[in-house]
């Protein structure tokens, strides 16, 4: 594999430690991606285990089939959110847990082509699925300006949305704005300044989300992990912004006040200091679990 699509699977002793991994076990592996969790938990599960993996990402799934080869796998293209029918076509009904590895994958963000970094020269692109229509070519140069401006605001959580929605409105009137640089240019004159941080990391991160409708997909995403859950089954989720973290923590309490769910981390597991100085882009992760009673 390209040194520079590895992707290091995140916190994955504390993965392994928190889902519990049962030999003989059925396993989700929601976001498959590259493959690195679930080559861990095949270590984990014995010869009769089972794991589904799950990814929208058909680049993705075609290096993991290699690097997966295994009868114990299966592997599936398409949102997560669909996980129960895709169990269903397999004939299984109920897994013993259920992992979700949030965002994308190195392989996605490095690949100039697929246009999800504001380092990218490649189009504005951003979708994890290339069967769907809607990328964010199609956001930035033909949504309104009030919709531009409450998804920097609300999925961004960029405090200049309506300076930078401006900007692109303005932008886009002389020509459309086709390439990552070309939008990341915009937001950093709109910002004049620049930080620590790339003036232009929430407007991508928001566009991000839309294209890919990832918060709705999480808790469509999540319910259906508990309906498949067995009971002693446990949910796993690395999340990587305050808004994917909000749904899964709101969901874990939720049902842990209905008494469905029972909190194995009341407080977010985060990588240790090791971690962080090989993974710099495991900083932002937070890994909650929660079991099924
Ligand atoms: C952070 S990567 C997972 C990396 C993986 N754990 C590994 O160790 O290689 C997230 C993956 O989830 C996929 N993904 C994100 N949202 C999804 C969804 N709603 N349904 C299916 N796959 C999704 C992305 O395409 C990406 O490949």
């Amino acid at each position: 594999m390209d040194l520079e699509f590895v992707h290091l699977p995140v916190m994955k002793r504390e993965v392994n430690e928190v889902l519990n991994l049962k030999k003989g076990g059925i396993y989700v592996d929601a976001t498959v991606g590259l493959g690195g969790h679930a080559a861990e938990l095949l270590k984990m599960i014995g010869p009769e285990g089972r794991l589904l993996g799950i990814d929208r990402d058909e680049e993705a799934l075609k290096v993991t089939e290699q690097r997966l080869s295994d009868k114990r796998v299966i592997l599936k293209r398409g949102d997560f959110s669909d996980m129960e029918h895709m169990l269903h076509e397999e004939g299984i009904s109920e897994v013993d847990g259920v992992l979700f590895d949030l965002g994308v994958s190195m392989m996605q963000l490095k690949d100039d082509q697929r246009g999800f970094s504001f380092l990218s020269h490649g189009r504005l692109d951003m979708r994890m699925d290339k069967r769907q229509e809607l990328s964010a070519w199609d956001i930035v140069n033909y949504y309104p300006e009030h919709e531009l401006e409450r998804i920097l605001r609300e999925l961004g959580e960029e405090r200049l949305s309506k300076r930078i929605a401006k900007a692109i409105v303005r932008e886009r009137g002389k020509k459309t704005i086709d390439t990552c640089s070309e939008l990341s240019g915009i937001v950093e004159r709109a910002y004049g300044r620049r930080g620590r941080i790339h003036p232009a990391t929430k407007t991508f991160q928001a566009l991000r989300i839309a294209v890919n409708r990832e918060l709705d997909e999480l808790r469509a995403g999540l319910d259906a992990s508990l309906r498949i859950l067995k009971r002693g089954g446990r949910v796993c989720v690395i999340s990587y912004h305050s808004l994917e973290d909000r749904i899964v923590k709101t969901f874990m309490a939720q049902h842990s006040r209905e008494g469905v769910l029972r909190l194995i981390t009341k407080k977010p597991i985060i990588p240790e200091r090791g971690e962080l100085r090989i993974n710099p882009s495991s900083r932002s992760a937070k890994l909650r679990v929660a079991e099924k009673i």
